[in-house]
């Protein structure tokens, strides 16, 4: 069965064509970028307007690709929230007026789930039951995942997410945005061991995170900084920011692996595409003997192909929705 999936949760504007929630004939990603960055962050009534600007050419494009015809599409998946409920709207509208011109079963995806299923884009996939780290700019939460559909969350960010980590620090270095990418980069050529940023690990809260200590510790260390004699070069100040964030990020997701006595372990979401967390979460599993399965970056970020996936798996399991379906802003999983 062919899935048209449709994404516009965000700054990103998606339509991909996935075979029975595996195999990709098209995922195409048109990114707004150029548009929010004069303003340092998404600003959500440009979102709207440029998601609908452009949906009807990427889903044109995304069948094109795929070479395939409207009448071959068996279901519209599209993401319904978490997200921008202007954004959310534009991709939600589009798809209801699909399904119903063409008869076809709306799915209502949500985007955690989404990015949950990503994995299963990938050739190598991990064997149930599992857990789950999803990493990105509005969420960090550990899954315990027992089927494709059956999640239970372990714990997650009390206040910002990692994503969202990168993207000030990047902001308060000057580094424009988005900045997730620019810290990781930079962070390459840096010195990880220069500052010792703090990594709270929240003793009574196993599974949860924070990342505001951090992002406070890092203000205040700029500032201190930029009066020092001995200045520290930002490529020293990225590395050790992103050594405090990954040291957390793989610690709690191995002793959720370790405790919930699971093979495998999968990172998904905007930031599983850094580099380091997927360098060391491999080395420090390894030694665990668990399996780590991080998808390709390109499904890591935002992309309809990981709607279109978990659409599958709604249709499979009768999760239609009705062409009344609101988008939500807030995460109800
Ligand atoms: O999953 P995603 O595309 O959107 C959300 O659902 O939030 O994640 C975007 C987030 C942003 O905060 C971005 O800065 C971060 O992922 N990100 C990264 C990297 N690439 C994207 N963070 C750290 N390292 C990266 N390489
Ligand atoms: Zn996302």
């Amino acid at each position: 069965m062919l899935v048209l999936g449709i994404e516009s949760s965000c700054d990103e504007t998606g339509a991909a064509i996935v075979q029975d929630g595996k195999t990709i004939l098209s995922n195409i990603v048109s990114s707004q970028i150029d548009i929010h960055r004069p303003y340092g962050g998404v600003v959500p009534e440009l979102a709207s307007r440029k998601h609908i600007e452009t949906i009807y050419h990427i889903v044109g494009e995304s069948l094109h690709e795929a070479r395939v015809s409207l009448d071959q599409i068996g279901a519209v998946a599209v993401t319904k929230g978490p997200g921008l409920v202007g954004a959310l709207l534009v991709g939600l509208s589009f798809a209801k007026a699909l399904a119903y011109a063409r008869n076809l079963p709306l799915l209502g995806v949500s985007h955690i789930e989404g990015h949950l299923l990503s994995i299963y884009l990938e050739e190598e996939t991990p064997e149930f039951p599992y857990v789950a780290l999803l990493v990105s700019g509005g969420h960090t939460a550990l899954y315990h995942v027992s089927d494709f559909l059956h999640h239970s969350l372990m714990g997650r960010t009390r206040d910002d997410a990692a994503g969202e980590a990168f993207d000030k620090t990047a902001k308060m270095l000057g580094l424009g945005y988005p900045g997730g990418l620019t810290v990781s980069r930079l962070s390459r050529k840096g010195n990880p061991l220069r500052v010792n940023f703090p990594r709270a690990l929240l003793d009574k809260d196993l599974y949860g995170f924070s990342f505001s200590g951090l992002k406070t510790a890092v203000a205040n260390y700029i500032r201190s900084n930029i009066n020092s004699e001995d200045t520290v070069p930002v490529e020293d100040i990225c590395a050790s920011f992103q050594e405090a964030v990954v040291d957390v990020l793989v610690q709690k997701t191995l002793k959720a692996a370790l405790q919930q006595k699971v093979n495998s372990i999968t990172v998904v979401g905007g930031v599983a595409s850094n580099d380091r967390l997927r360098e060391k979460l491999q080395c420090e599993a390894n030694k665990e003997g668990l399996r780590v399965f991080i998808p390709r970056p390109e499904f890591c970020t935002d992309n309809a192909a990981m709607i279109a996936t978990a659409g599958y798996h709604y249709w499979r399991n009768g999760q239609v929705s009705g062409l009344d379906l609101d988008p939500i802003s807030r995460d109800r999983l």
